[in-house]
């Protein structure tokens, strides 16, 4: 048993995604969360800028005193070393393999998308773990560079009619592949999920990483014992690193609910 927060970061606001599963699935437990706002996006970044910001936003999750650190970030977990990860002093996941699990799980024709940032769908994690548990497996990867821009900004209404366009340039080639799973593999991407499953059709299974991704955390706290044993009256605390104003409206479009806890702006370096 544990009673120290879990740590939970992102390029931005995208993590909330996965914070709004984990405080579902953990509702007992403590959580704080970093979005990185005054450098978001990550995913048009050099990889070495990446990975030095991500040991940035590490330090500082390992600062509040976290017991399990979550990359709630497509980009991040695409391109954070993994020997690295295992050298932290606390267990750490990223998105990319409970992801790429419950998109096997979920496909019949083993014809898999997956769309994600520039620096995600270059690196190629999630085709290289799905490619090992599915060798026959045909991926259709996209890069969708716009759709972080346009989910920060708020272009997230159904039928936005800049961001359906958006979505058809970038999903038109995957859709024409015949996929029948799609992985949002950026934790922005949720915030579309209805405009891209409109767009691609009611039979292929959307998954969205940073939900699975916060119950396989739930699995593993258990596992490892690093549970805190509530079972409610959990807290959040979030943090940022551009001005928190408008946190409370973001908040609401990121968790869909006022999660009421403190947000403080921080400096990361
Ligand atoms: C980004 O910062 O570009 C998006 C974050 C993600 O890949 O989840």
């Amino acid at each position: 048993m544990d009673k120290r927060p879990i740590g939970v970061f992102d390029s931005g606001l995208g993590g909330l995604t996965a914070v709004r599963q984990l405080r579902r699935v953990l509702p007992g437990e403590d959580i704080v969360y970093f979005g990185d706002t005054g450098r978001v996006p990550y995913g048009s970044r050099a990889r070495d800028t990446i990975v030095q910001y991500a040991r940035q936003d590490i330090r500082f999750l390992l600062s509040q005193d976290v017991k399990f650190i979550i990359a709630a970030c497509g980009t991040v977990s695409s391109t954070f070393p993994p020997e690295e990860a295992a050298r932290l002093p606390v267990p750490y996941t990223g998105v990319v393999g409970a992801a790429s699990r419950a998109a096997v799980a979920a496909t019949r024709n083993r014809k898999i998308g997956i769309i994600g940032t520039a620096a995600t769908i270059r690196s190629g994690s999630y085709a290289a773990v799905i490619r090992d548990m599915m060798p026959d497996v045909q991926i259709t990867a996209k890069a969708c560079p716009l759709f972080v821009p346009l989910v920060e900004n708020g272009y997230v209404q159904d039928g936005n009619p800049v961001t359906q366009l958006v979505i058809s340039d970038y999903l038109e080639s995957v859709r024409a592949a015949g996929i029948d799973t799609l992985i949002l593999g950026c934790t922005h991407y949720p915030l579309l999920k209805k405009m891209i499953g409109d767009y691609v059709g009611e039979s292929v299974t959307l998954i969205d990483s940073g939900k699975v991704t916060a119950q396989a955390a739930a699995a593993a706290l258990a596992d490892l014992d690093l549970l805190n044993g509530r079972s409610e009256g959990g807290t959040a605390r979030y943090y940022v690193s551009d001005t928190p104003d408008n946190f409370a409206e973001q908040e609401m479009l990121f968790l869909g609910e006022y999660a009421g806890g403190p947000v403080q702006r921080i400096a990361i370096e």
